[in-house]
């Protein structure tokens, strides 16, 4: 659209970019446009954001000169970085530098950092109550986001910071679906005892966005949390059981059995679903669903998500008698 204003989003392939190039082009008349960000203008990921309507530009956010290239003309801009690519904050730090860096030199009048608390504020490095990992960090790849909070503010870019949830769309994952244990009953396993977790349908996330940007710049300078329901491992339980047909336990395991998963990142996730447990009331405040609806009034509940995404988990059948 002429006289739009771009929007560029560094991860447009994925999943939070990408829910926010989709609501931006399913709103033609609301003064926006999609630039979307990619390592490769090729992929079909990439083309098919294109067939929609996106301008796909290349960008790589390990190199200032690509974004500064890719943000050049833009109103505004989406930030997020890729933890689960790399498994390194002091990556992230940087990258979310060179972003703030670019958006500062394009002049960018409004800048949506996805960010996470930085859980050493709660939790110093001297509690025991978790390890401290990687040297210097309780959840590395939450703490890493909130440190690189203030590459933006440095960067003076009117910048709205998103904390974001929990996916959903986790559940989808085989690691954490919905899997049967010795006795042949599906169970969801999560460190979270009674305290609730707030979740939300990653397609939410762009939408929130979306409706942020839309909002002018009323929430830059601002922290605003997003979830779609805040809800204990029970409760999820039984939304499962109810959409599947079929009774899903919660297996309610301790941080320190989480942690010795074993798998890349379980000593990561299990410090995090700790700190989201002991710190419940101020991790739940940070992002109410409210204000998540307030700026994306189709916001999903779980068992919204539940009823749209049941068939594509990866749930084993039961073994015959
Ligand atoms: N899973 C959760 O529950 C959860 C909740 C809250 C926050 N998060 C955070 O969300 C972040 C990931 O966001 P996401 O889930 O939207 O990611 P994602 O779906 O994994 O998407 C990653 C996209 O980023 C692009 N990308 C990767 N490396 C890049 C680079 N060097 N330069 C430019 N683009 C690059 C890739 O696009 P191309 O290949 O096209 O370049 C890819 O499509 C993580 O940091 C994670 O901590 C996750």
């Amino acid at each position: 659209m002429r006289d739009s204003k771009i929007i560029a989003v560094v991860g447009a392939t994925g999943a939070q970019g990408g829910g926010l190039v989709r609501a931006i082009l399913a709103d033609p008349a609301g003064g926006f446009s999609a630039r979307a960000l990619t390592r490769d203008v090729n992929s079909a990921k990439a083309q098919q954001l294109a067939k929609l309507g996106a301008e796909v530009v290349t960008a790589d956010v390990d190199n200032l000169d690509s974004l500064k290239r890719a943000f050049h003309g833009a109103y505004g801009a989406f930030c997020v970085t890729f933890f689960w690519g790399h498994f390194s904050p002091e990556k992230e730090i940087a990258e979310a530098t060179s972003m703030a860096q670019a958006a500062a030199y394009d002049g960018l009048q409004h800048v949506i950092w996805s960010t996470l608390e930085d859980t050493r504020k709660y939790v110093p490095l001297s509690d025991n109550r978790m390890p401290t990992l990687m040297g210097k960090y309780k959840v590395p790849h939450l703490d890493g986001k909130g440190e690189a909070d203030k590459a933006f503010t440095a960067a003076g870019v009117p910048t709205t910071f998103l904390l974001t949830s929990f996916y959903w769309d986790n559940f989808l994952q085989s690691g954490m679906a919905p899997k049967r244990g010795p006795d042949g009953m599906l169970a969801i396993t999560l460190p979270m005892g009674d305290k609730k977790l707030p979740g939300i349908a990653v397609e939410d996330i762009g939408r929130c966005a979306y409706g942020i940007f839309k909002r002018g710049r009323e929430f830059a300078g601002k922290i605003v949390g997003i979830s779609g329901e805040h809800l204990t491992g029970a409760q999820m339980a039984a939304a499962f059981t109810k959409a599947l047909g079929q009774e899903v336990r919660y297996n309610n395991v301790s941080p320190e059995v989480y942690r010795s998963f074993g798998f890349p990142g379980s000593e990561d996730l299990g410090n995090m679903f700790q700190f989201k447990r002991d710190f419940n009331e101020i991790f739940c405040g940070a992002r109410l669903p409210d204000f998540a609806r307030s700026v994306n009034p189709s916001l999903q509940t779980f068992e919204q998500w539940l009823a749209q995404n049941k068939h594509r988990l990866p749930i084993e059948q039961a073994a015959r008698a």
